[in-house]
């Protein structure tokens, strides 16, 4: 199957702290791969290298084919028009309406008439169940409904992948249900191609084609969600169960808390 985003021995320090230590990752067209992993492991900066806000220290980043590390602005810029990412923060802007974030893109990165633009906006408000909500501020709407403007957001643009980063966190279990239901809408009925980073390993199992577990700045594993589930791995069986003891070093690399194998 068609390779959309390869990261081959991609290292990546910050002053002497290595984060990544040689990590490759392959994610096919169409498929939603979770990146599952202890905080601190590189899980954002690895999502930052695919959008080509990182270049690797050693390594290749590819996205469809084309290398983005080392890029030139043009050729990064053109390949994340291809992507749609989706931040914690959801990233509204406060004062405008949920109609008006959801069209912000298209004025500023198009030059659709406003007809257009219109239709597109109404189209994405209404795949996502949105337009009740249309014209409300974003301080009105749930947080679920957030998530779910930012989604719609990062559709008029049509990417064919879509990042995010732990989108489930702040939900409540029914909201975050709703979002793993979407997720499983964007590859079934649009076939976008998904990178999910993720504490939420009911979300992880929900949603993942495959799930790549990061441990120590390496791959540690990649597999299907049964078989990280029946993996017979302890560091990844203390991970997806979250007990405190095991041979899990916590906080891997992180100098913010203290380093302790417990
Ligand atoms: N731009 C940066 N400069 C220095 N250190 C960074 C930078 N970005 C991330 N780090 C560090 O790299 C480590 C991994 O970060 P991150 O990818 O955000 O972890 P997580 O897996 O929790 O998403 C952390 O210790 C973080 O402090
Ligand atoms: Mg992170």
């Amino acid at each position: 199957m068609e390779t959309m985003i390869e990261l081959r021995a991609v290292k990546k320090a910050f002053g002497s702290r290595e984060i990544l230590r040689g990590v490759d990752i392959h994610i096919r067209r169409g498929e939603t791969m979770v990146l599952l992993g202890g905080s601190g492991t590189g899980k954002s900066v690895t999502i930052r290298h695919i959008i080509g806000l990182l270049d690797p220290d050693e390594g290749e980043v590819r996205v469809a084919g084309q290398k983005m590390n080392g890029a030139s602005k043009e050729v990064k810029a053109k390949l994340r028009g291809r992507m749609g990412v989706l931040f914690q923060s959801g990233a509204l802007i406060n004062w405008l309406t949920v109609y008006e974030n959801v069209a912000l893109p298209l004025r500023e990165t198009t030059r659709l008439p406003e007809d257009e633009i219109d239709r597109i906006v109404r189209e994405k408000i209404a795949w996502l169940g949105l337009t009740p909500a249309m014209h409300l501020l974003p301080a009105n709407i749930s947080g679920g409904m957030k998530k779910r403007v930012g989604v719609a957001r990062a559709l008029t643009t049509k990417p064919e992948i879509i990042l995010y980063d732990e989108p489930t966190s702040g939900l409540d279990p029914v909201m975050s249900q709703v979002l793993n239901e979407l997720n499983n809408r964007l590859r079934d009925e649009l076939q976008v191609t998904q990178v999910v980073v993720t504490h939420d390993m009911n979300s992880a199992f929900t949603i993942a084609d495959r799930i790549t577990f990061l441990y120590q700045g390496r791959v540690r594993k990649v597999g299907t969600p049964a078989e990280i589930q029946n993996s017979d791995d302890p560091i990844i069986q203390q991970f997806i169960r979250g007990e405190t003891q095991g041979p899990m070093q916590i906080d891997a690399g992180d100098p913010t808390t203290k380093k302790t194998t417990v």
